[in-house]
C-alpha cells in the first residue's frame, strides 16, 4: 500500500483501542512500550491525535503525549509523538474545528513511518473509542486499518464493559484487523462482581473471536509504565507481538 507518496513498508507493533475513554488506554500503551524496552527492542509511542493541552512554560503539553514519550524506549519529541495536538479536551473532530485545522490522514501515517524507520516496534493509542469520527468521511477505524496494525484492546472493567467490548471487538472483525487480544483495566475499584465480569469477558472474547486475554490490572494508586506492566501475561504477549516484529540489532537505551 502506497499512501500519499509514503513507504510501502509495513508497520510493526499495534494499535491500542479501547471500549470507551478513560478507560486506561494510556497507561496500557505505555506499560506496552516499557514491556517491549524490556524484551530489547526499541519501542516507540505514538498518539495520533491528541484533544486536549495544558500552557505548561508557555508550551502547550498533552498528558498522553507525555506518557507515551517517556515510556518508550527512543528518544523523541513531542510533536514525533503527537504530531496533531488540539487545545481543546472534546471529541477530536470538534477539538480540531475550533482551531479551524483539520485531522490529516497523510500527517498521521508520515508520523508513524518515521517513528517504524527508529523503532522495532510502535504503540499507537488510538482516540477514545474504536470510531470516533476524525473527519467528515472518516474515523479511528478508519485509521487502525490505513495503520493496517494488529489491534489491542482495553477493557474498562466497568458496569456494561462486556457488551462494550463484545461491540468494539465486532467493529474490529468487520473491518478484518486481526485483534490480538485483551487487557482488562480495574478503572472503578469498587466494581461489583469484577471477577465474575472477566470469566465472563474472557468466555465470549475467546468464543467469539479467539481473542487472547494479555493482562488484568488492577486499580493501583501509582499505575506507572513498569508496575502496569508487571501484570501484563509476558507468555501471551510474547505469542502476540513477536510474529508480528522482524527483530533486528538494536540498542534498549534511548537513541
Ligand atoms: N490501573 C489503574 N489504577 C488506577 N487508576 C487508573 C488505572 N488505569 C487507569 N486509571 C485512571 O483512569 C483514568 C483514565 O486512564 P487513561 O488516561 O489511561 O485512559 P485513556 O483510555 O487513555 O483515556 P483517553 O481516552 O482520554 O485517552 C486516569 O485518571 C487514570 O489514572
Ligand atoms: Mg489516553
Amino acid at each position: 500500500m502506497t499512501v500519499s507518496g509514503l513507504t510501502s513498508q509495513a508497520l510493526h507493533g499495534c494499535f491500542v483501542t479501547g471500549t470507551d475513554t478513560a478507560v486506561g488506554k494510556t497507561h496500557v500503551s505505555a506499560a506496552l512500550l516499557h514491556w517491549c524496552a524490556q524484551q530489547g527492542w526499541r519501542s516507540a509511542g505514538l498518539k495520533p491525535v491528541a484533544a486536549g493541552t495544558l500552557l505548561i512554560d508557555g508550551r502547550p503539553v498533552n498528558e498522553d503525549v507525555q506518557a507515551l514519550r517517556q515510556a518508550g524506549s527512543v528518544r523523541l519529541t513531542d510533536a514525533e509523538v503527537g504530531p496533531l495536538q488540539f487545545k481543546a479536551a472534546c471529541a477530536p473532530q470538534i477539538a480540531a474545528a475550533l482551531e479551524n485545522r483539520c485531522i490529516d490522514q497523510a500527517t498521521i501515517l508520515s508520523a508513524a513511518h518515521h517513528l517504524a524507520s527508529r523503532a522495532d516496534v510502535i504503540v499507537v493509542e488510538g482516540v477514545g473509542g474504536f470510531c470516533v469520527p476524525l473527519g467528515p468521511d472518516w474515523d479511528t477505524a478508519d485509521l487502525a486499518l490505513a495503520l493496517g496494525l494488529p489491534v489491542v484492546m482495553v477493557v474498562g472493567l466497568r458496569l456494561g464493559c462486556i457488551s462494550h467490548a463484545l461491540l468494539t471487538a465486532e467493529a474490529i472483525r468487520v473491518r478484518q484487523l486481526p485483534l490480538a487480544g485483551w487487557i482488562a483495566s480495574t478503572v472503578d475499584p469498587d466494581m461489583a462482581h469484577s471477577e465474575g465480569n472477566l470469566a465472563s469477558l474472557r468466555h465470549e472474547l475467546t468464543r467469539r473471536h479467539q481473542a487472547p486475554c494479555l493482562g488484568v490490572v488492577p486499580w493501583m494508586p501509582a499505575p506507572t509504565p513498569a508496575a502496569v506492566a508487571n501484570h501484563l501475561d509476558a507468555a501471551a504477549l510474547k505469542r502476540v507481538l513477536e510474529p508480528m516484529l522482524f527483530v533486528s540489532p538494536f540498542s534498549p537505551e534511548k537513541t
